[in-house]
């Protein structure tokens, strides 16, 4: 075949590369406008946090306010997955399952947007060309959306310069007069700190560190009877926990919120506060068709991080006893904690499923979405790696010449993963199998990350059984 014209156009255009690429880039930037390209992406992955009463130290609403921190926005923004960057999600994106829920991350096109609009003078463009205002109101503060029942919890303060207190805060009734299934839970820190006085950190902006806690009964003296039932430990920085559709978690009609684990840190300003939890319900009548699974992956034992150095490893294993959904990946690391990856094993099958980078001033779940969700066999090893730098190259670690081993404070390590994971009979593992297929719409030469018996023969006894089923069904 002869070349057409536009590949022979395209192949001597490829000696002049350098000076097209430029022009065509030049051209580019004069398109990008504030009102156009950057204000869009504000709304979406920003604004929730940067305006007025959010976590972020300053509004990121209009051109005058945004404007003058562009260059700041371009650096933070193409810090991408490392500590630092804006906005705090941190999966990388070159490796492992790409589809989480709520993943506020920007592409590569609205990072070379924010680049090109940065360096280009910082056009505002033309008003007509804005997407129209979001409205801020209380109801913002749920990332996960409105909930359905909203647990106050009593005022603490924390005076300015006094050291950090661990302990019991006050239970408090949770007010439900039946059991509910419970979607989404989300707690979030509400204080008096004067947010228009730059706050600088996220540190500096909350009292709480953490709270470990859990729904209890209470008897007459309001004591707490018997066990708690553990919910997902709430830190600084902590986005809402998701449950997997299918596995909503039940909350007990007269209960309480209890918690003997505490952390409040001054944040050098005389502050109260107190912590809303805030859960979404499924609709009455729900039940749900996992069990949810406690095997914990992690190593706490001999934890053994030397000074001054960095790219240092640590590993921890587990073996699944019961086929496995994997619904979160939540690294929890300590302050030398830079990243962490997560592996499944499975006979000849080495995957990595995510890899996320780590900042200590934000702990992050990451919900898989529903499709993407691995669904792993038992047998499967799961396998976490955590990269350690212990040198002054990483600014949450306060003296990088000291060796750290493990324990609860921040100068101490913790290398765990967090992420919430649900059991599967036989049956339910086939089923999950056969939807993925359909969903994904898999041939028999796709492979999927996270899947590793998605498409193996292994199935097959399950559709014949199936068709044994159908048959039967069609007989009756
Ligand atoms: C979940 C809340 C949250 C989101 C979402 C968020 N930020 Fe931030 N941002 C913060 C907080 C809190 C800080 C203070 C530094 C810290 O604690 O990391 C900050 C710091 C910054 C800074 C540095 C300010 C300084 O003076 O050092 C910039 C720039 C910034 N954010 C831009 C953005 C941009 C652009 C986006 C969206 C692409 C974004 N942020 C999304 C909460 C957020």
């Amino acid at each position: 075949m002869r070349p057409t014209i536009a590949k022979i156009l395209t192949s001597s255009f490829a000696l002049l590369a350098p000076i097209v690429v430029t022009s065509q880039a030049l051209a580019q930037q004069d398109e990008v406008t504030f009102h156009k390209d950057i204000e869009p992406i504000l709304q979406r992955s920003c604004q929730n946090c940067h305006r007025v009463g959010g976590a972020g130290p300053m509004p990121l609403i209009t051109y005058e306010q945004v404007a003058p921190f562009a260059g700041l926005i371009e650096y933070k923004t193409g810090l991408r997955d490392r500590a630092g960057a804006m906005p705090p999600w941190y999966m990388e994106k070159n490796i492992g399952i790409q589809d989480y829920k709520d993943d506020p991350s920007l592409s590569d096109e609205e990072l070379a947007a924010i680049s090109a609009w940065a360096r280009n003078g910082t056009p505002q463009g033309n008003v007509a060309d804005a997407p129209e205002a979001l409205s801020f109101d209380d109801s913002t503060k749920w990332k996960a959306g409105e909930p359905d029942l909203v647990v106050v919890m009593n005022d603490v303060t924390k005076l300015a310069g006094t050291p950090d207190w661990w302990g019991e805060i006050d239970y408090m009734p949770i007010g439900l007069e039946e059991d509910r299934y419970v979607k989404s839970v989300e707690v979030v820190e509400v204080n008096d700190v004067d947010t228009s006085a730059a706050a600088g950190t996220v540190g500096g902006r909350y009292i709480f560190h953490h709270m470990i806690w859990g729904t209890a009964q209470l008897d007459e003296n309001g004591e707490r009877q018997g066990f708690s039932i553990p919910w997902p430990v709430h830190e600084v920085g902590r986005n809402a926990d998701i449950f997997d559709e299918d596995a909503g978690r039940l909350l007990k009609a007269g209960t309480a919120i209890v918690s003997d684990s505490v952390h409040l840190h001054s944040n050098g300003r005389d502050t109260t506060g107190h912590m809303e939890v805030g859960f979404r319900f499924h609709p009455k009548g729900y039940e749900p068709k996992y069990k949810p699974s406690f095997i914990g992956l992690g190593n706490g034992v001999d934890i053994s991080i030397t000074g001054n150095q960095k790219d240092q490893e640590l590993h921890a294993y587990t073996v699944l006893q019961q086929h496995t959904k994997v619904v979160t990946f939540e690294p929890h690391l300590h302050a030398p904690g830079e990243r962490m990856c997560l592996e499944a094993i499975w006979g000849y099958t080495v995957e990595t499923l995510s890899c996320v980078g780590y900042d200590h001033n934000w702990v992050r779940g990451y919900p898989y979405a529903d499709d993407a969700a691995p669904i792993l066999p038992k047998g499967t090893i799961l396998h976490i790696v955590g990269y350690m730098n212990n040198t002054d190259s990483n600014p949450n670690v306060p003296d990088p010449r000291n060796w750290q081993g493990s324990g609860n404070r921040s100068v101490t390590n913790m290398f765990i993963d967090l992420g919430i994971r649900v059991e599967l009979t036989d049956e339910q593992f086939a089923e999950a199998m056969e939807e993925r297929r359909q969903v994904l719409n898999l041939g028999p030469n796709d492979h999927v990350i996270g899947c590793p018996l998605c498409l193996a023969p292994l199935v097959a006894p399950v559709a014949e059984q199936r068709e044994l089923d159908g048959d039967e069904v069609a007989a009756n």
